[in-house]
């Protein structure tokens, strides 16, 4: 049934998962079972609709913030080389946005990548776009590293320390971050693979995780995603309908116009790794978890009733006279009515790295939120969460970044160029 696989695909597409949205931005699925990776001449042969979706690159945002969440993520961070300045940065963000537009358009990476081998790797080989997206973003540091500090956003001052951080600095930070997503493993590593090779002798790579999330098709119906606590995680996440949520997400143009319009219509990404102590999550009662939340483990509905998507009520209380949600639930600490309306779009990749030292599971969450300034978003709520949440104890910040990330690249344009060429 051609129709429904796609009546169901571009549900997926376009909207369930909290992050979902970005009507327009995401190709490919309309025809369903039928669509071609390449109404573009290349592919002959049918893909099914998760290998011919395709996002696109050109735009006023950067993609991989409201497009969907995929399936397999890799965040990585280079440095730019001792000598290598403003220059070289704009050669590398010329050549990494050529490679990005045709990675994400299904195509091989041109030959004669930076690191002087002539081929594509062919690890994507035979597969579709895959709703592939390549996102870049810059550290406080690549400032000074090309000289320009005067044109740093005031977004990107240090995050405060908080309570809960046990912080690697070498997994932390960096002048460069790139953010890969695909709804396909191989593609996903094939544009790691284009991405590091281009980075050539401009950059070396200084951290890179690796994530993932729930396989599009696994559910029987298009539904927000599970954390590795298995919750539903996503559901107060600000809606692409929401009349503020651009104003909640991109940094709006002509605050300064010399100074930052290179970033409008970009957005900041606050990236934490933070390990969930599972051992110890898994042996609490359902109910008990589900309190830690304040939401039901099995529907993701607030526990003062209704459904998922039912608002929740934080004075509702049960016949004992105790709140519903407790005090210390997870949920009512973050709402953004509960933080002066602090609100921010959450888009993880849950991770797992096999078993750790101390022998308990190195797994938890890439946990990436994007807003329009740091200290109306992640910074009020982390400073809350780390004075009380029921959920902290259960959690450790085991490494943060804070990038800016600029607004898309319009045709013919690279990511950047705004600020490194102006
Ligand atoms: C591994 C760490 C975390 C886990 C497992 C987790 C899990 C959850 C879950 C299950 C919900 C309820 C469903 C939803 O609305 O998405 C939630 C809500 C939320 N979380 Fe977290 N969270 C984590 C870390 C954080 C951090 C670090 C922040 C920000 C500093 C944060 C901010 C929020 C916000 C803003 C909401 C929505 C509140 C609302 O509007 O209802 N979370 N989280």
């Amino acid at each position: 049934m051609p129709g429904t696989t796609g009546a169901l695909s571009r549900r997926r597409l376009l909207g369930s998962a909290g992050a979902a949205g970005a009507a327009g931005l995401v190709l490919g699925a309309a025809g369903g079972a039928t669509g071609y990776a390449a109404t573009r001449d290349k592919a002959p042969t049918a893909l099914t609709s998760v290998g011919s979706s395709e996002v696109m690159f050109h735009g006023k945002h950067q993609p991989g913030i409201t497009t969907p969440l995929q399936a397999s993520g890799h965040l990585i961070a280079f440095d730019l080389v001792p000598g290598a300045g403003r220059k070289e940065a704009a050669a590398l963000m010329r050549r990494w946005s050529a490679a990005a537009q045709r990675l994400m358009a299904g195509e091989p990476t041109a030959g004669g990548a930076a690191d002087g081998t002539g081929h594509d790797t062919g690890i994507a080989l035979d597969a579709g776009p895959s709703s592939l997206t390549v996102t870049f973003g810059f550290g406080a540091t690549f400032f000074e590293r090309t000289g320009l500090v005067g044109r740093r956003p005031p977004g990107l001052d240090p995050l405060p320390p908080f309570s809960a951080d046990h912080l690697d600095t070498a997994r932390s930070n960096g002048d460069l971050w790139v953010q890969i997503g695909a709804d396909d493993a191989l593609v996903a590593f094939h544009a790691l693979r284009a991405v590091q090779k281009e980075a050539a002798s401009t950059a070396t790579v200084r951290w890179q995780m690796n994530g993932f999330n729930r396989t599009p098709g696994a559910t029987a119906k298009p539904m927000t995603a599970r954390n590795l606590m298995g919750q539903i995680d996503g559901t107060g996440n600000p809606k692409p309908a929401d009349t503020d949520f651009d104003q909640r997400v991109f940094v709006p143009s002509g605050a300064d116009e010399a100074t930052y319009e290179w970033l409008a219509g970009g957005s900041y990404a606050v990236v934490r790794r933070i390990r969930m102590l599972l051992d110890d999550w898994e042996k609490l009662p359902v109910e008990h978890q589900e309190r830690v939340i304040g939401r039901r483990k099995a529907d993701g509905a607030p526990l003062s009733g209704g459904t998922e998507t039912t608002d929740m009520d934080l004075d509702k209380a049960g016949p004992d006279g105790k709140l519903l949600i407790p005090d210390n639930a997870h949920a009512r600490i973050s709402s953004p009515e509960r933080n002066s309306g602090a609100a921010m779009l959450r888009r993880p990749f849950s991770y797992h790295d096999g078993i750790a030292a101390d022998g308990t599971p190195d797994a938890g969450l890439l946990f990436i939120c994007w807003q329009a300034d740091p200290l109306r978003g992640f910074v009020p709520v982390q400073r809350k969460l780390d004075r009380g949440d029921a959920l902290s104890p259960f959690l450790r910040h085991e490494a943060s970044g804070l990038f800016a990330v600029p607004g898309g690249a319009a045709a013919g344009e690279y990511v950047g160029q705004r600020l490194l060429e102006s």
